[in-house]
């Protein structure tokens, strides 16, 4: 199906969308919700879409083949957006802020730490991090699950990352504690690491700002601390940062390795943009799992008849397909990138309409998630959209959770085995159900990414005959 988009007409044409704003309050027409915004304007105004919002020109796209073109063809005429261009000063240059030839030459020194291969390993930290937390969840118990995920999250990007077992020792818990809050208390910075000039908002002297700094001297502390004790031997610890360390550029064999200060970098934006995206995701899934007792036991009975009581292994993965599904629905639903966004670096034109230089372009995976034409009755969760005879009868950019082109997320193969597992184990121990008098639908909150709004408190009992082994079974 090809786009459907008025032919160019006028002086100054643009595509069809909203009337323009007044420069001071164009940056209303996102009103609440610009994920919302964002859909009502792709369902309004058709497949490209142009609007203003705070003072620049934005076009939207909103078809499989224009996102296509987005991140294959015109991948080069972009730079990363205003957000990834101010996080900078807060993340570093690494892979998610960083521009060609630099973000080229990290790719390739990445790359082979996500390879299936090292993935693999990750796989047994999964596990034994989901079954350790359904071991830790009392029966008749109730929790806030995207707290639950947040931890969980860490807890595996920490320990994939830097070998780094949260739960070894006795100071475990002062130490996922510690970790967590200055991860979030430096989560809590990006948005405002987004707005104009960030360097001098990190340096005003209140109480919010400085608990950031704080955080993030404290965060520097783990990675430098790591970084250093790593360099004292060169053993491969078989975790990510060993990987990292290790990388040579093949297509530049004389170029140096990786400065502290770049893996510093690496590491900051793996530990953010590995955490919160995943640990969201799930908590929808969850959410999704609790609303829908009949697919709850489906993804319960998979896991049962594949793992038994052990915990998953990599060969597991491609033996959960339903838990796969559920998960690939809940990205489809709740994205938690839930739009992407670019600068256009050169004009050059979409559909025959003129792209200026400097403007915003951005594929919205929240509207486009959506469209009735590539999921019928959208609003519905339905996981058998994503069998691979119904994946097969759409086109690729109609679904684009990872993104795509060469900055398609880099821990995408992580993400789906930590989707995949995390499910399972918990369908597989616990029967979720809402609480008493707990709304029917999750309200959302697009910030950095897509958010549950409020906390995610789902009622937990244990299943009979699982994991008896696991010091709270009754
Ligand atoms: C459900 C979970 C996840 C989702 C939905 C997600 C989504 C995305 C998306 C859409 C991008 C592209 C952003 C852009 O083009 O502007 C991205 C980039 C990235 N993601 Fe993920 N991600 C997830 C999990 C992870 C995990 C587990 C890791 C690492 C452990 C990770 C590390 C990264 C990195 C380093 C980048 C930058 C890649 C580059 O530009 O070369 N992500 N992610």
């Amino acid at each position: 199906m090809a786009p459907n988009i008025p032919p160019p007409a006028g002086k100054h044409p643009y595509p069809p969308g909203p009337p323009f704003l007044p420069r001071l309050l164009d940056g209303s027409v996102f009103r609440e919700n610009a994920a919302e915004f964002m859909l009502h304007a792709a369902q309004r105004y058709g497949d490209l879409v142009h609007y203003k919002a705070f003072g620049r020109h934005v076009y939207q796209l909103n078809h499989p083949a224009l996102i296509d073109d987005f991140f294959i063809k015109d991948a080069s005429r972009h730079h990363r957006n205003l957000v990834m261009q101010r996080g900078r000063a807060v993340l570093g240059n690494g892979l998610l802020t960083s521009e060609d030839p630099l973000h080229m030459r990290q790719r390739r020194l990445a790359q082979p730490a996500f390879h299936r291969s090292r993935i693999a390993a990750y796989a047994d930290i999964i596990g034994s991090q989901a079954e350790a937390m359904t071991a830790r969840w009392q029966s008749g118990s109730t929790r806030d699950l995207r707290e639950e995920m947040l931890a969980i999250a860490l807890r595996i990007v920490g320990q994939c990352l830097f070998g780094l077992d949260l739960d070894s020792g006795a100071e475990s818990d002062t130490e996922i504690a510690n970790i967590s809050s200055a991860v979030s208390a430096f989560m809590g910075f990006l948005p405002l690491a987004f707005l104009p000039f960030p360097e001098i908002l990190q340096r005003l002297p209140v109480p919010a700002m400085q608990r950031i700094r704080r955080s993030r001297v404290q965060l520097d502390r783990l990675i430098y601390g790591m970084i250093h004790e790593r360099r004292k031997d060169s053993i491969d610890r078989g975790d990510l940062l060993s990987m990292l360390m290790a990388a040579t550029d093949a297509e530049d064999p004389s170029a140096a390795r990786m400065s502290d200060e770049q893996l510093r970098d690496e590491c900051l934006t793996i530990l953010l943009a590995g955490h919160e995206t995943t640990a969201n995701a799930l908590s929808f899934a969850f959410w999704l799992l609790a609303r829908h007792p009949e697919v709850q036991a489906a993804v319960s009975a998979e896991a049962r008849s594949v793992l038994a009581d052990r915990p998953p292994a990599a060969a597991d993965y491609a033996r959960l397909p339903y838990a796969t599904q559920v998960f690939a629905e809940a990205l489809r639903l709740y994205p938690p990138v839930w739009v992407t966004a670019r600068t256009s670096a050169e004009p050059y034109e979409i559909a025959g309409y003129p792209i200026p230089r400097g403007a915003a372009v951005i594929a919205p995976q929240f509207a486009v998630h959506r469209d009735p034409r590539y999921f019928p009755e959208p609003d519905r969760f339905d996981p058998a959209r994503f069998s691979e005879a119904n994946k097969a009868n759409r086109p690729r950019y109609a679904y684009f959770p990872f993104a795509g082109g060469n900055r398609q997320c880099i821990g995408e193969g992580l993400a789906w085995m930590e989707g995949a597992f995390v499910l399972a184990v918990v369908a597989r121990d616990f029967r979720l159900t809402l609480p008493p008098g707990a709304p029917r639908e999750i309200e959302f909150q697009p910030s950095v990414s897509l958010r549950p709004r409020k906390p995610v408190l789902l009622h937990l009992e244990r299943n009979g005959g699982q994991n008896l082994a696991s010091p709270c079974a009754e």
